[in-house]
């Protein structure tokens, strides 16, 4: 069989399967637990909190890891609109977002807020104007993905980004499928948040990361003890982090030519 459809999924790289093996057969530790096999499993959860963030040209306390792109993506999308509900309860996205957009989005809509859905044009981009014609005094956030998971077509997210700002509106991009393909530079696109499904870029299913800009609250999606800098209960899978750690290395060096 020639498998093709690595938009769909990829395998495990083995060097991102071997950075996985230390804390499969050896160490076990809690990183909250203060002797020495926690520190020892913290320090791997924070070398890799450091490897997204360096893929992402962000600051390690600018990222949290999640379970994958579908609850970074709930994550911004509900919490942004529980947070700033007094602020407005509108949301603008597009009509060709992947599910784990559109079903957060239609949610909400149940719950009382209002979704724009932007169309595209025959060559699958969101027009700037219709956009800028969306934007009313409720928009508290605009959700418009990366890279299309069907087409692979690239939204012009820098010049989104302005409207955003220029509008005091926070800005989300769904980046599922544009990680480790193309440059994500988080400062270059201006976005707000930044969602990261990990078995999009050689690493396992069930993990993923949100950048959330140095600045930015939003109410966590998972309560509980203080994980994640407080963003997201939950004892960390140092296995699986260690892994997306691995594979944003790789795709760095990968993208720079190394
Ligand atoms: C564009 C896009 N967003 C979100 C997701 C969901 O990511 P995950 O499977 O990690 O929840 C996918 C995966 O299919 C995707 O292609």
């Amino acid at each position: 069989m020639i498998y093709l459809d690595y938009n769909a999924t990829t395998p495990i790289d083995k060097k991102v399967a071997e950075a996985m093996e230390a804390y499969i057969y050896g160490n076990f530790g809690n990183p909250s637990s203060s002797h020495e096999l926690g520190s020892k499993t913290k320090q791997a959860v924070e070398e890799a909190r450091k490897k997204v963030a360096s893929l992402l040209n962000a600051s390690p306390e600018e990222i949290i890891f999640t379970s994958g792109g579908s609850e970074s993506n709930n994550m911004v999308i509900k919490g942004a609109a529980y947070t700033y509900q007094n602020r407005g309860k509108h949301i603008i996205t597009s009509e060709i977002e992947h599910p784990a957009v559109i079903s957060p989005c239609e949610f909400l809509e149940k719950n009382g807020y209002e979704v724009t859905y932007l169309p595209v044009d025959q060559n699958g981009v969101v027009d700037i104007d219709q956009l800028k014609a969306a934007v009313t005094e409720e928009t508290i956030l605009i959700t418009i993905m990366h890279a299309n998971n069907e087409t692979g077509t690239i939204q012009p997210l820098a010049e989104i980004a302005e409207i955003a700002s220029e509008n005091d509106i926070l800005f989300h991009t769904d980046a599922a499928q544009s990680v480790g393909k193309i440059e994500t530079d988080v400062k270059k696109l201006g976005v707000d948040f930044f969602s990261v499904a990990a078995h999009k870029v050689y690493a396992p299913k069930g993990i993923g990361a949100l950048y959330i800009k140095d600045g930015i609250e939003i109410e966590p999606l998972i309560h509980g003890a203080g994980h994640e800098m407080g963003k997201r209960a939950g004892t960390e899978n140092v296995i699986f982090d260690a892994a997306l750690g691995k594979a944003c290395e790789l795709a760095e060096d990968l993208l720079q030519g190394v």
